[in-house]
């Protein structure tokens, strides 16, 4: 399907919103995906044209990065983490398990077209290990069970929410979202809980602060560059100590 007047209108509009227009590159892939469903030939050529760069730098960038995908998506995108920590925590199961339920491999699609499986890497949401993505919305403390609930209910098209309150809507919406299109649902679920914040409770509970930056310079120890002029001071010590001890030892002919 060819892209509509609508998005190429829109497309110009990213390219607009930046002092160096090729900067919009990132969000106009996204739209192209919101729309067609995945960075088609169509697409590439339009943001090649518009942002004046060659079809084959815009193709580079669609194929480096894993977010931009050549292949036509189902209704959802379901990532699970099998990163390291995700994976020893369960992750790796869910993963399985979820192939299996599905009767996909990764980076498949159901016979249904509601769902599209990836394993995917770290998104920095290791404290809420192992996480399962949808639509890129979190999914925090999974197992396989619960995996499993969210991928039928996603199929049977009832009503999901994420673990941190956002409510599911498309992959395709989701990649409007970050095209910058604003949905008016930033501000479901909270921005940080839980085990993200311990640090900064004990730290409250403690009364513990970050020093100034004046509190900082006032105390030479805490400061990067002050230790290392006391390595430095060390090394100078050492050295000469090494080169007094030298020279007592023969007599002061050695050089
Ligand atoms: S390893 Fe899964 S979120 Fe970091």
């Amino acid at each position: 399907m060819a892209l509509s007047d609508e998005t190429k209108a829109e497309l110009h509009e990213l390219a607009g919103r930046y002092p160096e227009a090729r900067s919009a590159l990132l969000p106009m892939l996204h739209l192209v995906q919101s729309t067609e469903g995945n960075v088609t030939n169509e697409g590439i050529e339009l943001c090649a044209e518009i942002l004046g760069i060659s079809a084959a730098e815009v193709s580079g960038v669609s194929t480096f990065y894993t977010m931009y995908k050549r292949r036509p998506m189902g209704k959802h995108h379901v990532g699970v983490c099998t990163n390291t920590l995700c994976a020893v925590m369960g992750g790796d199961a869910i993963f399985e398990r979820l192939k299996d339920h599905l009767d996909v491999g990764n980076d498949e699609t159901t016979d249904d077209g509601k769902i599209t499986l990836e394993h995917i890497e770290c998104n920095a949401a290791c404290d809420f290990a192992p996480v399962m993505m949808v639509n890129w919305e979190f999914f925090d403390n999974q197992t396989p069970e619960s995996a499993i609930e969210v991928v039928d209910k996603l199929r049977a098209g009832k009503k999901v929410q994420a673990t941190r309150g956002a409510t599911i809507t498309s992959w395709r919406a989701a990649e409007r979202v970050l095209a910058g299109f604003e949905d008016g649902l930033v501000d479901e679920g909270p921005a940080a809980a839980g085990p993200s914040l311990v640090g900064l409770e004990i730290a409250a509970e403690k009364g513990w602060s970050a020093p100034s930056v004046a509190e900082a310079k006032a105390k030479p120890d805490a400061t990067p560059d002050d230790k290392v002029g006391a390595v430095e001071q060390a090394d100078t010590s050492r050295a000469e100590s090494e080169t007094k001890a030298a020279v007592s030892d023969d007599g002061g002919s050695k050089k």
